[in-house]
């Protein structure tokens, strides 16, 4: 099967050293990503946005097969302190989205927002601006497994005071953020990962304590998985492909007090190869990681984005390596029906 290089609605690439390596193995495979800016400090400036920009583009050109291109989308994140006048100049510098993370709901969100109502200012000029808002749908007072059900009023009533504001419900974990984005409107989106896809959370403490499979929103119940395969296999336009990879250092995860992120870049084709093959079929994969996202962020597609290049992906056993650089990948050791290759032609 050969697809346009895709899109990834939502990853992590992290700074210094790593990112050059953790870039690579992203745009290996994807032609375009938006990207995190939980980095320490955040990206919420326009210097730092360009400066990241810069550095994310340089550490790809090594990985980009020849006449494929690596675009990264850059996002910056919201904090308590932003005003309304700052956001125009963000989207001067190239934003297409705005993250809001809940304060301490998850890896360097100690500077997210505590009053949500205290940046409705900023909502206004986000919507002005047509730039979307992100959000890390979690309420971190709330009970783990209950936390993306408990933010889900604020996201109500941001959709109701800003009528023409867009919204991602960012790695949407349970049953009921899919009907929540089946009821919403138009404007209302929402990314899933593979792991949030493929698993619950049997695979984190259902046997062993599986620390490489502990992220934020925690996998959920059988029956949230079965929500989430339904949206994505019914080839619903407002689900897109968010592989949220977020690679930590094993040692980060191999800890008491271990960080939270599964790192799923070099594998999520793979594995969503092997999810469609069973449960749908080309065209809905297509959809779901090079057509819905970028429609509905107004994006070309990638199909028609000049020297977007192509990946193949062929039923021929591949078995994940242990490890990259220091960090283990979800399904690390096993062997997938699917994997990759990179077409070197692109269209230009
Ligand atoms: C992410 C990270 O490590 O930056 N962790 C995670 O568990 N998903 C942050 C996030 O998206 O929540
Ligand atoms: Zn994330």
């Amino acid at each position: 099967v050969i697809f346009p290089r895709p899109d990834d609605f939502h990853v992590h690439l992290r700074q210094g050293a790593a990112l050059a390596l953790y870039t690579q193995d992203l745009a290996a495979n994807f032609g375009r990503a938006l990207i995190m800016p939980n980095t320490l400090p955040p990206v919420r400036d326009p210097a730092g946005l360009i400066a990241y920009r810069d550095q994310i583009v340089t550490a790809a050109q090594s990985a980009i097969p020849a006449g494929g291109s690596f675009i990264p989308l850059m996002s910056f994140k919201l904090l308590g302190d932003m005003l309304a006048t700052n956001i125009a100049p963000l989207k001067a510098a190239g934003a297409v989205a705005a993250k809001l993370y809940p304060q301490g709901a998850t890896t360097n969100a100690q500077d997210g927002v505590a009053e949500i109502e205290t940046l409705f200012p900023v909502f206004q000029a986000l919507q002005d601006e047509n730039i979307v808002l992100c959000i890390h749908s979690e309420d971190p007072q709330a009970f783990c497994l209950d936390r993306e059900k408990a933010f889900l009023p604020h996201i109500r009533s941001i959709l109701q005071a800003f009528p023409r504001l867009r919204v991602v419900i960012e790695h949407a974990s349970t049953a009921e953020a899919v009907q929540f984005v089946l009821d919403g409107p138009d404007r209302l989106g929402a990314t899933i990962t593979v792991h949030h896809l493929l698993y619950d959370l049997d695979a984190v403490i259902g046997d062993h304590l599986q620390p490489h499979m502990f992220c934020k929103p925690v996998l959920k119940r059988p029956e949230d998985k079965l929500a989430l395969q339904h949206a994505v296999s019914s080839g619903h336009p407002r689900f897109f492909f968010g592989s949220d990879s977020a690679p930590h250092d094993r040692v980060k995860k191999e800890c008491d007090c271990g960080a939270a992120g599964v790192y799923s870049a070099p594998v999520a084709l793979p594995l969503l190869a092997e999810f469609f093959s069973t449960h749908a079929n080309q065209t809905t994969m297509q959809n779901f990681i090079a057509r819905n996202g970028a429609l509905f962020y107004g994006l070309p597609l990638p199909g028609d984005q000049p020297g977007a290049g192509t990946v193949e992906l062929t039923e021929q056993p591949w078995t994940v390596p242990a490890q990259y650089h220091g960090v283990v990948p979800l399904a690390a050791g096993s062997t997938l029906g699917w994997s990759v290759r990179p077409i070197t032609k692109g269209k230009s």
